[in-house]
């Protein structure tokens, strides 16, 4: 869960360049949205992700992550809970490095959100090769090449890779840290993960039985299993607290639109198979309404259009271009009003 409280950033303050990047923005994320969002060059989308990971320092406002106020949390220590990828596909990765260099090094780093729980294993390896493949790209037989060789789109898929890598925390673990980082009677965090998980359990168990005294083929009853114990692991892993929150500000607008689309649906598989909670920023309507479960429109610094749900899958360009001459509207009017 990640919550902003009144959130505001005025560039310059004071000299004649003064900037209201952020007006006043409230915003909050259950763990596993995916929020997309739009608006118009200089509406404060940036910046906004800037103050989410630290790039930034609001002047007003908090930043909540898990009920824990990160607000005054200097950007390197919030970097391990965020994953972030920006438009150029040159920053998220080094490029004299080699593509299992460059995994190493996420990786590591990514230790640090989980506690130095995990120490560097042989396996590693067999690990990265295993995320790579799914990627699709044909990464995982390019291990020892430089990164710089690699095409934008790669790049930009490895660097997605490399901002939310991890290694699989336990059902144990997952229970520790919820109660740890838990926000109030621990005794209720618990009992609220205990109650979730034997739920779960209950209902693998049941489907489990259906399975085995079924008469599908040995290969299907296999895959049955396996889509069960999925299910039930998902529904323990919504209590993971240490998954990275995923930040992504264009990062597929220098592409090619062919290129920009494989990435993006490398993008939601990546957040759908780990449930992560994500903020993307696009130009383009109509990704901004194909993904996610929520959409925003900033203007001015304000967030003017919430749309989720059933509403958002509605959603088409025409009505979201009518909403954004609306915002632009109500702007001109606005400093007409305010005669600047
Ligand atoms: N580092 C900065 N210094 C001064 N002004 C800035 C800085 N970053 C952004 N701004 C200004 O803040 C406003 C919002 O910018 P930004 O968040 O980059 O918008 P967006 O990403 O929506 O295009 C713009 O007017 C921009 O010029
Ligand atoms: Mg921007």
């Amino acid at each position: 869960m990640i919550e902003l409280k009144g959130i505001r950033k005025v560039f310059n303050p004071g000299t004649s360049s003064e900037t209201v990047a952020i007006n006043n923005v409230n915003l909050k994320l259950e763990s596993g949205d995916f929020i997309t969002v739009i608006g118009g060059n200089g509406a404060g989308k940036s910046t906004l992700l800037n103050i989410v990971s630290g790039s930034y320092e609001a002047d007003e406002g908090l930043i909540l992550l898990n009920n824990n106020d990160v607000s005054r949390l200097p950007e390197f220590k919030r970097a391990p809970y965020f994953g972030r990828v920006f438009q150029d596909p040159m920053m998220g990765t080094a490029g004299d490095m080699t593509v299992l260099e460059n995994l190493s090094l996420a990786f590591r780093r990514g230790m640090r959100r989980s506690l130095f729980r995990w120490s560097c294993h042989t396996q590693d390896k067999e690990f990265f090769i295993e995320q790579l493949k799914t990627l699709g790209l044909g990464l995982e037989n390019r291990l020892n090449e430089k990164v710089g060789l690699l095409s934008g789109g790669q790049r930009q898929a490895l660097t997605l890779l490399m901002a939310t890598i991890r290694r699989e925390p336990s059902h144990h673990m997952i229970r520790r840290d919820y109660v740890r980082f838990y926000d109030g009677d621990k005794k209720l965090a618990k009992d609220e993960f205990d109650k979730a998980f034997k739920e779960a359990k209950e209902e693998f168990k049941k489907r489990k039985a259906e399975i085995k005294s079924s008469n599908a083929s040995k290969e299907e009853k296999k895959a049955q299993l396996k889509e069960a114990f999925e299910k039930f692991d998902k529904k323990v892993r919504v209590f993971d607290l240490t998954k990275p929150v995923l930040l992504l500000d264009e990062h597929t607008a220098a592409l090619d639109p062919k290129t920009a689309a494989k990435v993006l649906e490398i993008t939601d598989e990546i957040v759908k198979k780990n449930s992560l909670t994500t903020i993307m920023i696009t130009h383009n309507m109509k990704d901004a309404i194909k993904y996610g479960n929520r959409l925003i429109m900033m203007s001015k610094g304000n967030i003017v259009v919430d749309i989720n749900g059933e509403e958002k899958k509605k959603l088409t360009i025409e009505q979201l271009l009518e909403m954004f001459n609306q915002a632009s509207n109500d702007m001109l009017s606005d400093s007409a009003i305010l005669g600047d």
